[in-house]
């Protein structure tokens, strides 16, 4: 879908909206859709575009470009190699041969990697450069892994405004060109922060801090719709990225033949009763990206299995190897779940966590259907982990 609209003078966003794309790289769930927005800034001297779209909607950005009657691009920055904003790259390089790439030294690689763009086409940028574009002049900020190792985030000085490409993004396909429904962008950009940024949080406190003394008026992702109140999303990056921990417990689980379900059905009112806050997410109907979501904040994670095959049930596989990859800042794990012969859950699933700075709390894993000293073993389990969130503090109140 094309729209052309304007930020400021001479500041244009001339990406597309993908309100129908339901998956990203295969593996992320995307409810609301989204967008690949590329911004083209006109100095007096010089043009430039910034980022530009996935490969399947180039056809957009070139419809935008020729609205706007825009015969030359001198410089193409790219502040990521993905091609969901690389990806029309080569196009525009044909349809503009006289543009430069302008990008990190790692993405000039990646980019003859990806996109076979040849050496010539490039100009490297090293961190705190600047390009004068006549009475505009982009000054580039290295920010390695947001999302990948080669980003950089593009800073507008006369008009401060910040191009931040995936790090303060959304999958949001939205009318909007400015954040408008704060709850709703708010819900879309922590799920991208949980699927995208979480894994990388130590790193992104870095970044924070490198960019915490420029003036930002704006915020120009290259997904989701504009911040214009910048503090909106600095704010929750800095709550996500804290150390802080709520008095929650997520609890994915699967279950069979309902040994594991009664355990948990126990189990969760047992939290409940005692004033900490469950998240539940049945694993063979839960949309992946609410797990996520939900792991940003919690201090516990508790999973709940029946035993297949000796092991976890592979959706539990699939949910803990997620959350591993993810790096949720989470204090302490534990394992629920049933067998009918024998199992070997514990192991398996602990072995498969080594990246979650936790501590396991005793599991509850017993024989056949839960029995009265079965779910004595949860209710220790529960007063277990109210002392443990006591003892960091978390309690309610200060969620
Ligand atoms: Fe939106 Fe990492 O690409």
């Amino acid at each position: 879908m094309s729209v052309l609209r304007q930020l400021k003078p001479k500041i244009y966003s001339v990406g597309a909206i993908d309100w129908d794309r339901r998956l990203f790289d295969e593996l992320i769930p995307l409810p609301d859709g989204t967008s690949y927005n590329a911004y083209l800034v006109q100095g007096r001297e010089k043009t430039a575009l910034i980022d530009t779209v996935d490969p399947t909607m180039t056809n957009i950005l070139i419809k935008n470009l020729n609205q706007l009657d825009i015969k030359e691009i001198d410089y193409v920055i790219a502040n990521h190699a993905e091609q969901d904003h690389s990806g029309s790259l080569p196009e525009i390089l044909d349809i503009y041969p006289n543009a430069r790439v302008v990008c990190t030294p790692k993405c000039k690689g990646m980019l003859m990697d990806l996109l076979l763009i040849p050496e010539d086409k490039f100009i490297t940028m090293d961190d705190g450069d600047t390009l004068p574009l006549g009475e505009k002049t982009l000054e580039f900020i290295h920010a390695p892994w947001v999302h990948w190792p080669e980003t950089m985030l593009t800073y507008l000085r006369e008009d401060r405004i910040l191009f931040s490409c995936d790090f303060f993004g959304s999958h949001l396909a939205i009318s909007d060109l400015f954040v408008n429904d704060e709850p709703t962008v708010y819900e879309a950009a922590k799920r991208y922060y949980a699927e995208i940024m979480m894994p990388f949080r130590t790193v992104i406190k870095k970044n924070m801090e490198k960019i915490k003394d420029f003036e930002i008026e704006m915020i120009a992702p290259s997904h989701g719709p504009v911040y214009k109140k910048p503090d909106f999303i600095l704010n929750a990056y800095s709550e996500w990225i804290s150390d802080n921990v709520k008095n929650e417990v997520v609890l994915p689980y699967i279950s069979m033949h309902d040994s594991t379900k009664k355990m948990i059905d126990y189990f969760v009112c047992a939290l409940i009763e005692r004033g900490i806050t469950v998240k539940q997410f049945n694993l063979s109907k839960t949309d992946i990206g609410k797990l996520a979501i939900a792991l940003v904040d919690a201090a516990t994670i508790v999973v709940g299995s029946p035993t297949v095959l000796v092991g976890p049930h592979p959706n539990v596989v699939y949910a803990v190897y997620l959350a591993n990859a993810l790096r949720p800042k989470l204090k302490f794990a534990s394992i629920i779940g049933s067998y009918g012969w024998g199992s070997k859950m514990v192991e398996q699933l602990v072995g498969m966590i080594s990246n979650l700075k936790v501590e396991i709390l005793e599991p509850v894993v017993i024989k056949g259907f839960p029995k009265e000293e079965d779910f004595q073993a949860l209710d220790i389990l529960a007063d277990k982990i109210v002392k443990k969130h006591k003892e960091c503090n978390i309690v309610k109140g200060e969620e």
